[in-house]
């Protein structure tokens, strides 16, 4: 059966509360559209768990910087629809800028996780994460989900709405799922699509050094710095500018001088101007 397209906030709310009284819960998947399988992961989770899966589709400008690409962001949304009709979610709900920002910016209220926002992708992205939050809390307050899915591929996000969650007593289960990735082992991502095949080759060492930093432990070189060091080289020869690569503890988001099964290691950087990051658990390389 099609999926349901939700734009109103009516529209939301009918659909949702025939869902409750029906006594299903609700899974949901928000989303900034031009879906892969990554996406579809997280709708095949929700399918699995919970009732009933809406996926939300909207490109939110308050998480993209000023000289970043809100405007050229891919949208695809025929094709969106499409995969979420094949692969059986219940609603989509496509939202206007004027229903989850009404007013401007600096009229508006805004979420901010501090200290961890700051770290990683947010020592360059300044404001990212703020805005991730304040989409992501309009989003969860209409929507209403028992369950959200989130993919590890954005770990720090993930970490991020858990703690919104957690310290804002919200009701809904944040569930994250693994990172799907392409048999190079680059990860599935939407601004992938700005990628020539020989950029995403290229691309597939950010998943080799990880693969590399594994191994080194496993000949029992525990210093990050060292094993950072000793694969920097591999992905700065695949031409990628290196904005972050860190090994910090996965519960604290504090550097790990010495790996432990909690350490992870996170990459960020730039291949040209695409903006690519990964993350990889080490727990399995001792
Ligand atoms: O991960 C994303 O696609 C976005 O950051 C999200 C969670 C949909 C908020 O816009």
């Amino acid at each position: 059966m099609a999926a349901i397209v939700l734009q109103t906030e009516i529209e939301l709310k009918t659909f949702i509360k025939k869902v409750k009284n029906k006594g299903l819960n609700i899974g949901f998947v928000p989303t900034m559209g031009c879906l892969h399988e990554g996406h579809l992961d997280l709708v095949q989770a929700s399918k699995n768990k919970s009732d009933i899966t809406i996926v939300s589709i909207y490109v939110n400008p308050t998480q993209f910087g000023k000289n970043e690409d809100f405007s050229s962001y891919p949208s695809p949304l025929k094709a969106d629809i499409e995969l979420c009709n094949q692969r059986g979610v219940d609603a989509i709900f496509i939202p206007s800028t004027k229903l989850l920002y009404p007013e401007k910016l600096s009229y508006s209220t805004q979420i901010i996780v501090p200290t961890i926002s700051k770290k990683l992708c947010g020592k360059t992205r300044k404001n990212f994460f703020r805005g991730v939050c304040m989409v992501v809390l309009r989003l969860f307050n209409l929507v209403q989900p028992d369950q959200a899915y989130f993919g590890e591929k954005d770990y720090q996000q993930l970490f991020i709405i858990k703690k919104m969650v957690r310290d804002l007593f919200l009701n809904i289960e944040i569930l994250g799922c693994p990172t799907r990735r392409e048999a190079s082992g680059l990860a599935l991502s939407s601004r992938n699509k700005y990628l020539s095949t020989n950029e995403k080759e290229k691309a597939s060492s950010i998943h080799a050094s990880f693969k590399k930093i594994s191994s080194l432990i496993s000949t029992e070189i525990y210093d990050s710095e060292i094993l950072i060091k000793s694969v920097e080289s591999i992905i700065l020869d695949s031409g990628i500018d290196i904005d972050y690569f860190e090994i910090l503890n996965q519960q604290s988001f504090r550097k790990s001088k010495i790996v432990t099964t909690e350490s992870r290691v996170f990459f960020g950087g730039y291949m040209g101007k695409t903006r690519l990051i990964d993350n990889f658990s080490l727990s399995t390389s001792f």
